[in-house]
């Protein structure tokens, strides 16, 4: 169907619009962003905002310091309860701007450097093989949500953190409580109160007993030194539990979805090598681009960005969906090339709080996707895929649920 861009209203009802096609972004996008003029849609607390639907403004406004994350920053436009929730905790690094950003986000890096990185991917393999080889054995069919995709990142950043491993069914539905859309104010609040809850105890228990592991480092290098507080730290490890395992696992699932309804790209996948692997992971972050609710900014002063002011006090929201598809800057944004990939999407954000863990998401992804289709090349959807339940409902796009046969 074509959108006629006569049917758009100024503003927009709201987002995320409805899609056609579950693998991409609301068909409104493309009359977006040929248009000159720019639109408001209006977000969960009833303000209207810009939609920024184009890649070079998209890049512009996420990489300037006059457009602010701090959530906490007078009239900031909350697009769901989750971010009105997690606001209450301590200052996370994704919703702060700088210095402070710099200050949180050097606690962490060090474990998610490309040599860090590199370290696990033999752990990884194993982790992967494992899980096929069960599969194989229980035979089909499974749901590759629950047997596959969510297991892999959980288990990667609860080792990274220090977290037990098999807790991944609990934090993961905790999660899911405050990030599902429909859930109300008490259900979100609940959510982060039981995550804060559970990592609180586990936090205190290292103090005791402090090990090799991330959480560790935060207790005996600022915990116990008086640099954070207790609460301090559940923030920064609740940041990094969620977006360690809820995104990848998203992209996971929705990415073997994808390349078993087009066998062509599963089968490029399957003869090619493993550059092909990385390419092919690099092009299903662009195409499905699962943070599908998009990046939320706070303009600090009037900005002018393609001949549009934006005024102080005014929101902007970022479509990355929508700015990888960007037909100025990818030739063919609708297919996908394995050997000669996009690199410079925006899949991952950009500008300062441009994703920490994106090597590590990108290794998982490429042992996840490669390692599956070579042993099990008949994996199929084992539904009609119009009975697949994507996560509309959900600020992370994917799929709730896969069931997979072979
Ligand atoms: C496919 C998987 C992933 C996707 C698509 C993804 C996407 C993103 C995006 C779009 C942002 C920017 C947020 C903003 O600008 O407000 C971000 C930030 C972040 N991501 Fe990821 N992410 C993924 C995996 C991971 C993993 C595995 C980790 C590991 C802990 C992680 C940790 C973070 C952190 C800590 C930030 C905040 C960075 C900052 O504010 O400086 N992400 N991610």
């Amino acid at each position: 169907m074509t959108v006629e861009f006569e049917t758009l209203q100024n503003p927009l009802p709201g987002i995320p619009m409805a899609r056609e096609c579950p693998f991409s972004p609301p068909p409104e996008y493309k009359q977006l962003r040929k248009s000159k003029d720019w639109f408001k849609v209006t977000v969960m607390d009833g303000r209207e905002v810009w939609l920024v639907s184009t890649y070079k403004e998209t890049r512009e406004i996420l990489s300037d310091p006059r457009f602010s994350s701090d959530r906490t920053k007078e009239g900031f436009p909350f697009i769901n309860q989750s971010q009105k929730e997690l606001v209450k905790s301590s200052p996370a690094m994704v919703t702060v701007d700088e210095p402070l950003h710099s200050e949180i986000r050097r606690r962490a890096t060090y474990a998610f450097t490309a040599k860090k990185v590199e370290a696990l991917r033999s752990s990884v393999q194993q982790l992967v093989d494992g899980l096929i080889d069960n599969m194989l054995d229980k035979g089909g069919p499974v749901d590759l949500v629950t047997d596959f995709a969510l297991v892999i990142p959980s288990t990667v950043i609860s080792g990274i953190l220090g977290v037990p491993p098999e807790d991944h069914t609990h934090f993961h539905e905790l999660t899911n409580k405050i990030f599902t859309l429909t859930n109300g104010a008490e259900g979100v609040a609940a959510g982060r109160l039981g995550l804060e809850a559970y990592l609180r105890e586990l936090i205190l228990k290292k103090v005791d007993a402090p090990q090799e592991d991330l959480i560790s480092k935060y207790v005996t290098e600022y915990l116990n030194t008086g640099q954070l507080t207790v609460e301090e730290v559940v923030t920064q490890v609740r940041t990094l539990l969620i977006a360690g395992h809820e995104t990848t696992s998203s992209m996971i699932a929705l990415g073997c979805a994808f390349l078993m309804e087009h066998p062509q790209y599963r089968e490029q996948l399957r003869r090619g090598d493993d550059k092909t692997a990385a390419g092919a992971v690099e092009e299903l972050l662009r195409y499905l681009t699962i943070m599908h609710r998009g990046m939320i900014r706070l303009a600090l002063e009037d900005v002018e960005i393609d001949g549009h002011l934006i005024r102080k006090g005014e929101g902007v929201l970022c479509a990355l969906n929508s700015a990888n598809r960007d037909e100025t800057v990818f030739p063919a944004p609708d297919e996908l090339d394995f050997e000669n990939p996009h690199r410079n999407h925006v899949a991952f954000g950009f500008g300062i709080h441009q994703c920490m863990g994106q090597g590590l998401a990108r290794m998982e992804m490429q042992v996840a996707f490669k390692t599956l289709f070579t042993r099990m090349p008949d994996l199929r959807i084992a539904v009609p895929v119009s009975d697949v339940r994507f996560k509309t409902d959900i600020t992370v796009y994917g799929v709730h649920s896969l069931p997979v046969t072979w």
